[in-house]
Formats: structure tokens, C-alpha cells, sequence
């Protein structure tokens, strides 16, 4: 099989991204091009409740927690072997949920004091690990763009910019894109997407942003709007909500479908 596509999102706080990912999930499904790999990079952790997946109830435990699990309460590490390497492997046996169209990790809430560190590079490592297995790769990263800092991706295929309706959001555009470069992170495409408050008149501000390419907008959608409300799954809406058939055609914009 191929190398899998990895998609990231990013974008200010609340202007839709884990709910795009989500949406991104259940179009690539509803097309076959499964398997999928859902990663989790938000702290915050939402990702698994729009998808429908609690890794807890299946047992699973975050990375965050596995490292807290490994090194503070077993303590020691094996002799010859990473940290990084021996997270990884507590990754494959107890943080990912295994599932028919995708599969899913969650870095987790931080477990000490500290940075991200270990946690992200067992993260990174095992992304390297698997990318043949699965068609796709959908990363859901946290607000803002200390995450780029933490350099879990420093390669990936597209970024997806969520933008919302202010001079921040389109603010942060211009910072991300001018980061990514000085962090030397390599993508194929760096791709705009009007997020679902973002005003239809303004698209053409996106449309001018250096380096970037404007793929389109989310529409605006109660249904999805309930889901996330209620905590149900975004999987289960109609594939012919306006939100799905937006991100649909997105999808078929950047070329995956
Ligand atoms: N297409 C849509 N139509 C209507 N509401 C939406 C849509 N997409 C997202 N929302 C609403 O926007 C809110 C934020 O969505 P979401 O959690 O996906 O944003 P986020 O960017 O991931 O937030 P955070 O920065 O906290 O991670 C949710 O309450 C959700 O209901
Ligand atoms: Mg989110």
C-alpha cells in the first residue's frame, strides 16, 4: 500500500477544526478510502467524543497517561531502549482503539509539570511507524501554534487552517505559514478553509494570502451545532447535511476524492 496522506488542522480556538476532522472522518469513510488513523493532539481531547469513540470505555488509555503509568508509578526504563521507543510501544498495546474504518490515539492531558516532550515524541515516532498502513492520516491539533513548536509533525501532506471571523484567525494564517518555514516543517499544500462562522463576502481576503491556497468554506449546520452540544456522534449525521456535503466538496477540491 501507499504511504498514507496525513492531513493537519490547525486554526484559532473554536472555529471548527476538530469538528472539520470529524466531518473529514466521515466522508473519507462513506467513500471507502479507509483505513484511517485519527490522532488526537489536543489536550482538550474532543476529538473522541465526535467520532464516537471513548477510549476509556474500550479500555485504552491516552499517551499522556501511559507515560505517567510507565515512568511514575512502574518506574525505570528497560536498558536499551528509549523512552521514547518504550512509550511507543505502550502506544500499539494500550492507547489505540482499533476500529473498521479507523483507528484512533489521544496525546492526553499532560501528567506532570513539564512539556509535552515525551509524550510527543513517542507520538512522532509511532506516526513514522504506521504510515503505510493507512490511507489517511488525520491529525487534529490544539488551538494556536505552540503545537508547531512541539514538532510531533514535521512532515505531513496538507495543512488545513480553520479560519473564523476575525483579524486574528486571518492573523494566525500568516504566522503559521511564516512558522512552518522557520521550523522547517515540510507539507505539500498549506490550504484555507473558511470555518463555519466565517463570513461568505470575506472569502476573497483568503483568497490573497501569501502561500496559501483557499479551498473553500464549512457551512453553517444545527445539525452538526446539536451533535456536538449533546456529545453524539458527528459520524452518525445524514452524509447530505450541508456541513457534510461543504466538507465534501472540499475534499474534492484538494484532490482525495
Ligand atoms: N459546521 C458547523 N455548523 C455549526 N456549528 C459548528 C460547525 N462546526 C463547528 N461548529 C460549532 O463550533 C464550536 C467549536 O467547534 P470545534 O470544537 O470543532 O472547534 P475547535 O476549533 O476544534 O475548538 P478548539 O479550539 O477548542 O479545539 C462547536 O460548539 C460546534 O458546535
Ligand atoms: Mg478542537
Amino acid at each position: 500500500m501507499e504511504t498514507a496522506k496525513t492531513l493537519v488542522t490547525m486554526g484559532r480556538g473554536g472555529t471548527g477544526k476538530t469538528t472539520f476532522v470529524a466531518l473529514m472522518t466521515q466522508c473519507l469513510i462513506s467513500e471507502g478510502l479507509t483505513p484511517l488513523l485519527l490522532v488526537d493532539l489536543d489536550p482538550d481531547q474532543s476529538l473522541g467524543e465526535m467520532v464516537g469513540t471513548d477510549l476509556h470505555e474500550h479500555g485504552k488509555r491516552s499517551v499522556s497517561e501511559l507515560v505517567g503509568e510507565t515512568f511514575l508509578d512502574r518506574g525505570g526504563t528497560l536498558s536499551g531502549v528509549s523512552p521514547s521507543e518504550r512509550i511507543e510501544r505502550e502506544i500499539w498495546a494500550r492507547g489505540m482503539y482499533e476500529g473498521s474504518d479507523f483507528d484512533f490515539i489521544a496525546i492526553g492531558t499532560k501528567w506532570v509539570e513539564g512539556c509535552y516532550c515525551l509524550p510527543d515524541a513517542a507520538v512522532k515516532r509511532a506516526l513514522a511507524a504506521v504510515s503505510k498502513q493507512y490511507r489517511f492520516v488525520l491529525i487534529d491539533a490544539p488551538a494556536g501554534l505552540e503545537h508547531l513548536n512541539r514538532k510531533v509533525t514535521t512532515g505531513v501532506d496538507d495543512i488545513f487552517d480553520i479560519v473564523g471571523p476575525s483579524k486574528k484567525s486571518l492573523d494566525h494564517v500568516k504566522r503559521a505559514y511564516h512558522l512552518t518555514h522557520e521550523l522547517g516543517i515540510r507539507y505539500r499544500h498549506f490550504y484555507t478553509v473558511g470555518g463555519y462562522a466565517f463570513p461568505r463576502p470575506l472569502e476573497g481576503i483568503l483568497r490573497d494570502v501569501e502561500g496559501t491556497t483557499y479551498l473553500g468554506a464549512i457551512t453553517p449546520d444545527p445539525s452538526v451545532m446539536n451533535a456536538v452540544i449533546n456529545g453524539t456522534s458527528i459520524l452518525g449525521l445524514s452524509r447530505e447535511t450541508p456541513a457534510a456535503r461543504s466538507v465534501r466538496a472540499l475534499m474534492q477540491m484538494a484532490g482525495y476524492l
